[in-house]
């Protein structure tokens, strides 16, 4: 796969410079004033950046580095001390571990072959044919990195039927609300999707209390209107899907969609299922973007 590499900074970068590594080290707490004194000292004595004196006087790892740069430049992603989203979610945790790498990879080559492809093109579901695959994971993630791309990006957990510890909403830690399920079954809009603490550019709306319908709610025609309302807001929009063997619902959300990702695991997704889900989703006309195989 070719790997482009983005070499404009994202939007907000600006304004996000004006702030000194200090200040983001201090305020994010992996310094203290008097740490930062110590090391402007040795800065002037051995003429020297401020990251290089820091590191010479063990007062940061080079990881505590790579998080303060990343937050100058305005590259969103969580320290490890920060706790608030699962550490699944590792583009926002371990942005540049070879799995944060590959999902930069993805993204450039759906951005390619999709999204950049026609101005109406902003959605894709994300499906594979058996359970534990790694559909949520890889959503999650890759939402994650078009978000760090200055894209406005929702992820929608299309996935009715999760137990709530698979869901998105538990991913991301965010609160229990009526999510896409409410939509639906119009009880709420779009406003319900929630924003994610220390990831501008991402909104995730949960899937919400699990109906005893799915298949019946994801076929209303709330599920085109809640699409179109999200066009008008977002420029990437991911949906999660339950397992395409055992329910019709990841053919009917990804019928909505227009367009899908195949997951698919290394050792555990089986070739005829994920062969056969490929030709129902062409039927239906849904365009196939690619596959992800997912080799956790
Ligand atoms: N590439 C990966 N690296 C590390 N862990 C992974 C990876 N892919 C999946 N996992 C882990 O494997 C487990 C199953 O993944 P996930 O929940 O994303 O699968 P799923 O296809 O959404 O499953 P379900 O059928 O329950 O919806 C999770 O614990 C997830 O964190
Ligand atoms: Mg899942």
């Amino acid at each position: 796969m070719n790997k482009v590499i983005n070499l404009n900074p994202p939007p907000g970068t600006s304004a996000a410079t004006t702030r000194s590594i200090g200040d983001i080290l201090v305020a994010t707490g992996h310094l203290s004033a008097a740490d930062v004194v110590r090391i402007g000292e040795r800065q002037k004595q051995d003429q020297i950046q401020f990251g290089d004196a820091a590191l010479a006087l063990k007062l940061l790892s080079k990881a505590d580095l790579d998080f303060a740069l990343s937050q100058q430049f305005g590259y969103a992603y969580l320290s490890d001390q920060d706790t608030s989203l699962s550490s699944e979610l590792v583009a926002a945790y371990k942005p540049f571990s070879r799995v944060g790498e590959n999902l930069r990879a993805v993204r450039s080559q759906l951005m390619l072959r999709w999204f950049n492809t026609d101005p109406a093109h902003k959605v894709l579901a994300l499906v594979s044919p058996g359970r534990g695959e790694g559909r949520s994971f890889v959503a999650a993630n890759l939402a994650i990195v078009f978000a760090q791309q200055g894209q406005r990006t929702l992820l929608i957990d299309g996935d009715l039927r999760s137990q709530a510890h698979r869901s998105q909403q538990t991913m991301f830690k965010l609160e229990r609300n009526v999510g896409l399920s409410g939509i639906l079954a119009d009880r709420a809009g779009l406003e319900v999707a929630q924003a994610v603490p220390g990831l501008p550019n991402l909104n995730v709306l949960t899937a919400g209390p699990t109906p005893p319908n799915p298949q019946e709610l994801l076929g209303r025609p709330s599920f085109g209107q809640l699409l179109i309302a999200a066009y008008g807001k977002f420029d990437v929009i991911l949906i999660d899907t339950p397992c395409g063997t055992d329910y019709a619902d990841a053919e009917i959300i990804a019928a909505r969609a227009g367009a899908a990702v195949l997951v698919a695991r290394q050792n555990k997704s089986l070739l005829p299922q994920t062969t056969q889900l490929a030709r129902r989703l062409q039927d239906s006309g849904v365009a196939l973007v690619g596959s992800v195989l997912n080799d956790a």
